[in-house]
């Protein structure tokens, strides 16, 4: 593993680096622009339709990334020795940081599907509620802490 972190060391941390910023940049994007914009669209269907077709298309497209995030880590932290060096408190803070982001990425999938087949059935009221803490609760969770994630991979790099 460490062979293999010496010879791809650049495209690993790459991969790394750039499954961070599309996860994390993503959400941030949705929440700052996308969202506040779609809330002045007056026309309910057409508000939460829009809305979940878009967080839909955000999470499909970072599923790979989070995968991509979790192997270059685990290729870092074995080749770095990361659970025995010094630096091990940050790696495992890491680790335990990305395990909620996906747990809670998992739990905004599901509901989001959910909200989106009642959305079809014509429950708008129930696909309202089913979404109602991802904007202002769950993303900004994500978001936050996808952000402690990579103050603490600039504090893995001994700065
Ligand atoms: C699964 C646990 C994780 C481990 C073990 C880990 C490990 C590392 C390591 C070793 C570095 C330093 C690379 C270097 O030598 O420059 C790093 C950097 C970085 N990590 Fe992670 N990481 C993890 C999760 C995450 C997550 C969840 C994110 C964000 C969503 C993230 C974002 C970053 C970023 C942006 C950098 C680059 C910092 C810089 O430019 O110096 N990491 N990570």
């Amino acid at each position: 593993m460490s062979q293999l972190f010496g010879d791809y060391a650049h495209i690993i941390i790459f991969l790394h680096v750039l499954g961070a910023f599309v996860w994390v940049g993503g959400m941030i994007a949705i929440r700052v622009a996308v969202h506040p914009s779609l809330q002045e669209i007056e026309d309910v269907p057409t508000k939460l339709g829009t809305t979940l077709k878009i967080t839909g298309r955000l999470f499909n497209l970072v599923m790979p990334f989070i995968g991509i995030i979790l192997i270059t880590a685990l290729i870092m932290a074995i080749a770095l020795d990361g659970h025995h060096n010094s630096l091990k408190g940050i790696f495992i803070s890491k680790e335990i940081i990305w395990s909620i982001m996906t747990l809670n990425y998992i739990y905004m999938y599901i509901r989001r599907a959910k909200a989106y087949r009642a959305f079809l059935d014509g429950d708008f009221k129930r696909a309202k509620s089913l979404v109602k803490y991802i904007p202002n609760i769950l993303l900004p969770i994500n978001i936050a802490l996808g952000t402690i994630a990579l103050w603490l991979g600039i504090s893995l790099r001994g700065y």
